[in-house]
């Protein structure tokens, strides 16, 4: 199956879907890694804070693929948060990977009372003029954040990675992304598995002849956003992968964006972690 790419503001491309990785552990991540990738998925979404970096990469090399072919993103966690703090764990982050680079490196959360988010995008900035990072970004960011970085730095975040699901469908913060030509990659896509038995999707999926975590997924894509489910199982891996073969019709994405509910995660203005 070919997986369309989506383009990043830096010239490069990142492939529409990914797998999400968390809460796996090393020796979950290295078998779900290894098998997503003989699957087809080329993007993998891991973090310092989810203490598998180790076993990601080793289901990268264990995959077959070669690493070039596979792109490879962690997260600075809030612990690690300024510029010297960055740089050193970035280091770690590359070492548990065993990886030389790697392909997107995004700030976890802004943890604004703390202010030290540009510090520690100054350091990505480095990262990627070294030839360490091919693509930075940042995660959990509002419009204000994204802007404080730019303006900063004079590099915009070539990804925004958000909480996003059919009942909080963020429609004001990806136009914001947009507008800023950040590109939106949703996490909890799924809504955690839990969103599947609403009727606007079941009936979608009725009518696809798919099930409903692609309808899911499907909507994600026609809003332009790259969606990063996390499944250990190959079959709901495979499941969520094969989401290129059919297309929603706007009224049954206007349905689905239009369910009731709210973010499961945290507000990015307040939430803490580190
Ligand atoms: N940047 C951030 O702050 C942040 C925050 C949260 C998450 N994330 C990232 O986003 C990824 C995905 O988010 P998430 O794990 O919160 O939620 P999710 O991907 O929406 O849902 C994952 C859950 O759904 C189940 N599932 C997967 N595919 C399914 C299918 N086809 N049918 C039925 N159930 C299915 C999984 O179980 P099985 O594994 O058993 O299939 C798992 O319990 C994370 O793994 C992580 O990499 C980032």
């Amino acid at each position: 199956m070919t997986v369309p790419r989506l383009t990043l503001n830096d010239g490069r491309s990142l492939p529409a879907i990914g797998l999400g990785t968390y809460p796996m552990d090393d020796d979950e991540a290295t078998v779900a890694v290894a098998e997503a990738i003989r699957i087809g998925y080329r993007l993998i979404d891991t973090a310092a804070k989810y203490g598998n970096e180790v076993g990601v990469g080793r289901g990268v090399a264990e995959s077959g693929v070669p690493r070039e072919e596979i792109q490879v993103a962690s997260k600075v966690r809030g612990s690690d948060q300024g510029y010297d703090e960055t740089l050193r764990a970035f280091e770690k982050t590359r070492a548990d990977l065993g990886l030389e680079y790697l392909d997107l490196y995004l700030i976890h959360w802004p943890l604004p009372r703390l202010d030290r988010y540009v510090e520690s995008w100054k350091a990505l900035v480095r990262l990627r003029e070294d030839g360490l990072v091919r693509s930075i970004g940042v995660s959990n960011f509002t419009p204000d954040h994204l802007d404080r970085v730019t303006a900063e730095t004079g590099v915009t975040p070539a990804v925004n990675q958000i909480e996003m699901h059919p009942v909080f469908p963020q429609e004001a913060l990806r136009g914001a992304n947009a507008e800023r030509g950040v590109l939106t990659q949703s996490y909890t896509p799924l809504g955690r598995g839990r969103l599947l038995d609403a009727p606007a999707v079941v009936e979608a999926a009725g009518f696809h002849g798919v099930t409903p975590a692609q309808v899911v997924l499907r909507w994600h894509h026609q809003l332009g956003v790259l969606p990063i489910p996390k499944s250990s199982d190959p079959a709901r891996q495979r499941e969520n992968f094969d989401i290129f073969r059919f297309n929603l019709r706007e009224w049954e994405i206007e349905r689905i964006s239009a369910l009731a509910g709210s973010r499961y995660g945290g507000d990015p203005d307040t939430h803490e972690e580190f």
